[in-house]
């Protein structure tokens, strides 16, 4: 079998995380202080998975070749494909035909986290020389993704986002292809949202019988397309972080799973983690509670913040209230002043959402 190539999703619109995505893509929005996209890349990585494509949209293309590079850091080499629109998943694989060539490939959709990667799955795809493997998993609200009907252990038909889902059983970011994939692509008209949908083209594989399998995932996956599941996939990512105080600590008490990266200077506060504070934070006279990833260079002053995602350069001072569940995009500032008359004051962009309570 050819060497197994790697396809990573990272175009799109990110429409449901505006206003965050007005102005960045979605897949680096920062999970643990650690962008979406590098999960995936370093998923793969680990399956031995290292001639990577990455599909960029024109609009956020540059910054995730910024933030990539050319892979070396990765242990990978990167080649970058451009989607001149966001025309669906299947639409994403014709575009890098050239890139695939006759390869088997993993497609990794860059804003799906996996627990536990995707080794194993590799492997079996490497030995058993399948037509395509997809990976499902029990879901609340299996109208928002890919749907599969089984029957028993078999795959029979895959619906997009149906209004009467046939199974709780949703389609995980992760597929393993062979070349099949490319003509069953081909021969896709566009669905009712405008798009050629990969579940289709999986449709097709099952209608003329080839081998598609289907696998269970073990541990957790999230999709972090909306702020909640940004912030529920921070959650699951920090459970497992491990201890790592390489900032200044003055006054302060720090307390379970924390790490405090380089050049952050914590005064006078609790810290309650797990909890991330990035290279070059100011954090004092504040609580930082659990769940809780401070980018590079914010500062938290006089106020709390718990559950909640500050990118980097925010600021956050003297708050009366305690922030929660929150996501605060780049060089965000949210203060208290003590002039009369006690008013709110907003500068605040596009699309933005707030909830005083
Ligand atoms: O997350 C799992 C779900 O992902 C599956 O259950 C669905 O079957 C599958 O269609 C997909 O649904 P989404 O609506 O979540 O896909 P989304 O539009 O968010 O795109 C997923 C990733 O692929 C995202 O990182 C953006 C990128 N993308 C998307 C499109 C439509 C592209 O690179 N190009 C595109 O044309």
């Amino acid at each position: 079998m050819d060497e197994i190539k790697g396809l990573i999703l990272s175009g799109g619109s990110g429409t449901r995380l505006r206003p965050i995505t007005h102005t960045y893509a979605k897949q680096l929005v920062p999970v643990a202080n650690k962008p979406v996209l590098f999960y995936g890349i370093e998923a793969l990585v680990e399956a031995g998975v290292t001639d990577i494509g990455i599909i960029i949209a024109p609009h956020t293309g540059d910054e995730v070749r910024e933030a990539v590079g050319d892979g070396s850091a990765f242990g990978a080499k990167i080649t970058y494909i451009e989607q001149d629109k966001p025309a669906g998943l299947a639409h994403a694989v014709l575009t890098a035909e050239e890139f695939l060539g006759d390869s088997p490939f993993v497609m990794y959709l860059g804003d799906n986290l996996l627990r536990d990667g995707v080794p194993g799955l590799v492997e079996r795809f490497r030995e058993e020389t399948l037509d395509a493997m997809i990976l499902l998993t029990r879901v609340d609200d299996p109208s928002s993704f890919g749907v599969a009907e089984l029957e028993g252990e078999k795959v029979v038909r895959l619906v997009e986002k149906p209004k009467d889902p046939p199974s709780d059983m949703a389609l995980v970011g992760v597929y393993l292809f062979s070349p099949l994939i490319l003509d069953a692509a081909r021969r896709l008209e566009p669905s009712d949202r405008g798009e050629l949908e990969i579940t289709e083209a999986i449709q097709v594989l099952i209608d003329e019988g080839r081998d598609v399998r289907s696998e269970v995932v073990a541990g957790w996956w999230k999709d972090t397309g909306q702020l909640s599941d940004m912030l529920e996939a921070n959650r699951l990512v920090l459970d497992d972080i491990g201890s790592r105080l390489d900032g200044e600590i003055d006054d302060s008490r720090v307390e379970g799973r924390v790490i405090i990266e380089a050049g952050a200077r914590v005064r006078n506060s609790l810290v309650r983690g797990p909890a991330v504070i990035g290279r070059d934070a100011v954090v004092e006279d504040a609580y930082i509670g659990p769940y809780t990833s401070i980018g590079d260079g914010v500062k938290v002053l006089n106020s709390e913040i718990e559950h909640s995602i500050l990118l980097a350069g925010s600021s956050v001072e003297n708050l009366g209230a305690r922030i929660e569940a929150s996501l605060l995009g780049r060089e965000v500032k949210v203060t208290r002043s003590d002039s009369l008359p006690r008013t709110m004051r907003l500068l605040v962009g596009d699309r933005a959402e707030i909830e005083i309570v």
